[in-house]
């Protein structure tokens, strides 16, 4: 049986072939993004993988849309498992937002799943951190949210030559279309044009912006201009003061693809153009008054961070350590007649935060030694007695070769300091 196309088996290293994923190195990076989440005070949450379908019809555009996995329930309700988090987010902050002090920050490590075509970067299925604000309308929260891309990214290892986060205003795209008198109806299809603008053929982007009411020509001298607006300006000064300026450029060829962005968007991309997107997001200030038909209505604005451009970007820059099961020791039973007293020290040293593994049946020595080589265990340890018939600990590192020998009780002891 193959597992379905676009999705990922991870499996613990070493790993068995160099296309399978690391299941030890998606860890890794989640305990990064949960750790640089809680330094900027920012509080996990969760929501259900399967969603009313609704929720996602109205509210993301026609391109999540056409990449959803949906059905129907047992129940006959129409159900879709979520592309991406914000939805989830702006029914729950909607839902309970009495409860929070204002602005709320919130983040969340889901799985997603869309109906995409495979490519570099694109699976059908990826995990992608979500870090947003609820309740700020003011700059200083979309210059927190990126401080947060960037920290992250540099956490992993990253620094200003491998990334840099391309800073644009879905705004000041309103405000151009505006001016070019272009259809309101068609203001999504605009965006979308503008989104593929690396990616579409010159010609077709230029039908489609025509059809929209304005040009090619007319959107890459926009884009050349480059004159950032005034809420634009104030972020760049803002990541500026933290020290952060170097990582970040307005640069109005990004848009975003999804519909509800109102305000600032940005992406950020590796510096080389190699990878596509590891991160995007930005502000959508209608979103919970949308979702929450009309009942509250509070700014927000937020990104989500993908694993799987991440973690090809760290794997080919060399910054993914190598992993093994962390073992602190391993229990050699060379004696079973002492594998009684050796599982109570082995349990003993689990409670006292050891990570402890050992042969579970009767094996030669030299077979459990090699094993604990293999699981890259720091030390061994075996019980002996001496000749008075007292229990006896001992304990090698196995990286100096050094043993000592000391009594159960003092193993514990032993094994910190050695
Ligand atoms: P998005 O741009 O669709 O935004 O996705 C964010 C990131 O998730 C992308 O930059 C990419 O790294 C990753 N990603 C997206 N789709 C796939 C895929 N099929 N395979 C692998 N990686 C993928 C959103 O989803 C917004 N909801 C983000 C957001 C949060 N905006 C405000 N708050």
């Amino acid at each position: 049986m193959e597992r379905l196309p676009g999705f990922r088996d991870f499996y613990p290293e070493p790993l068995p072939h160099s296309d399978v994923w690391s299941c030890d190195a998606r860890q890794y990076v989640f305990d990064k993004w949960r750790t640089m989440a809680r330094r900027y005070g920012f509080r996990e949450y969760d929501g259900p993988p399967l969603e009313p379908l609704e929720l996602f019809t109205t509210k993301s555009g026609d391109e999540i849309v056409r990449q959803l996995y949906n059905f129907t329930d047992k129940g006959d309700r129409p159900v879709a498992m979520r592309p991406e988090m914000t939805p989830t987010l702006a029914r729950m902050a909607a839902a309970h937002e009495r409860a929070y002090k204002k602005p709320f920050k919130w983040f969340a490590i889901p799985q997603l799943f869309r109906y995409e075509k495979q490519q570099r970067g694109r699976l059908r299925e990826h995990f992608q951190f979500n870090a947003d604000v609820i309740g700020e309308p003011e700059a200083a929260a979309d210059a927190e949210l990126i401080a947060l891309v960037i920290d992250t990214l540099r956490s992993l290892g990253l620094t200003a030559d491998d990334f840099w986060v391309r800073l644009s205003s879905r705004r000041a795209w309103q405000d151009f279309y505006a001016n070019a008198n272009g259809d309101p109806t068609r203001a999504y299809e605009f965006y979308q044009a503008v989104d593929k603008l690396e990616r579409d053929k010159p010609e077709e982007i230029d039908q489609k912006l025509r059809a929209a009411g304005t040009s090619l020509e007319a959107v890459t001298r926009f884009i050349e201009a480059g004159e950032p607006t005034a809420e634009l300006k104030q972020i760049v000064d803002d990541l500026g003061a933290r020290g952060l300026g170097d990582y970040v450029k307005v640069d109005y060829r990004v848009i975003r693809g999804l519909a509800y962005y109102t305000g600032p968007v940005f992406e950020a991309f590796d510096r080389k153009g190699e990878f596509r997107a590891i991160a995007g997001g930005g502000r959508y200030d209608n979103l919970i008054k949308l979702i929450s038909g009309g009942k509250v209505d509070l700014p927000a604005l937020g990104f989500g961070m993908g694993d799987v451009v991440l973690l090809e970007l760290l794997k080919s820059r060399g910054l993914l350590p190598k992993f093994d099961g962390g073992l602190d020791a391993f229990g050699l039973v060379e004696d079973e007649a002492l594998r009684p007293q050796t599982l109570a020290l082995i349990q003993r040293l689990r409670g006292a935060g050891f990570a402890v593994d050992y042969a579970l049946t009767k094996a030669k020595s030299d077979k459990q030694f090699k094993r604990a080589q293999d699981l890259g265990a720091k030390h061994t340890l075996r019980l002996e007695r001496n000749e008075a018939g007292a229990l006896l600990a001992k304990i090698r590192n196995l990286s100096t070769r050094k043993e000592s020998a000391v009594t159960p009780d003092e193993a514990e002891a032993a094994l910190r300091s050695s």
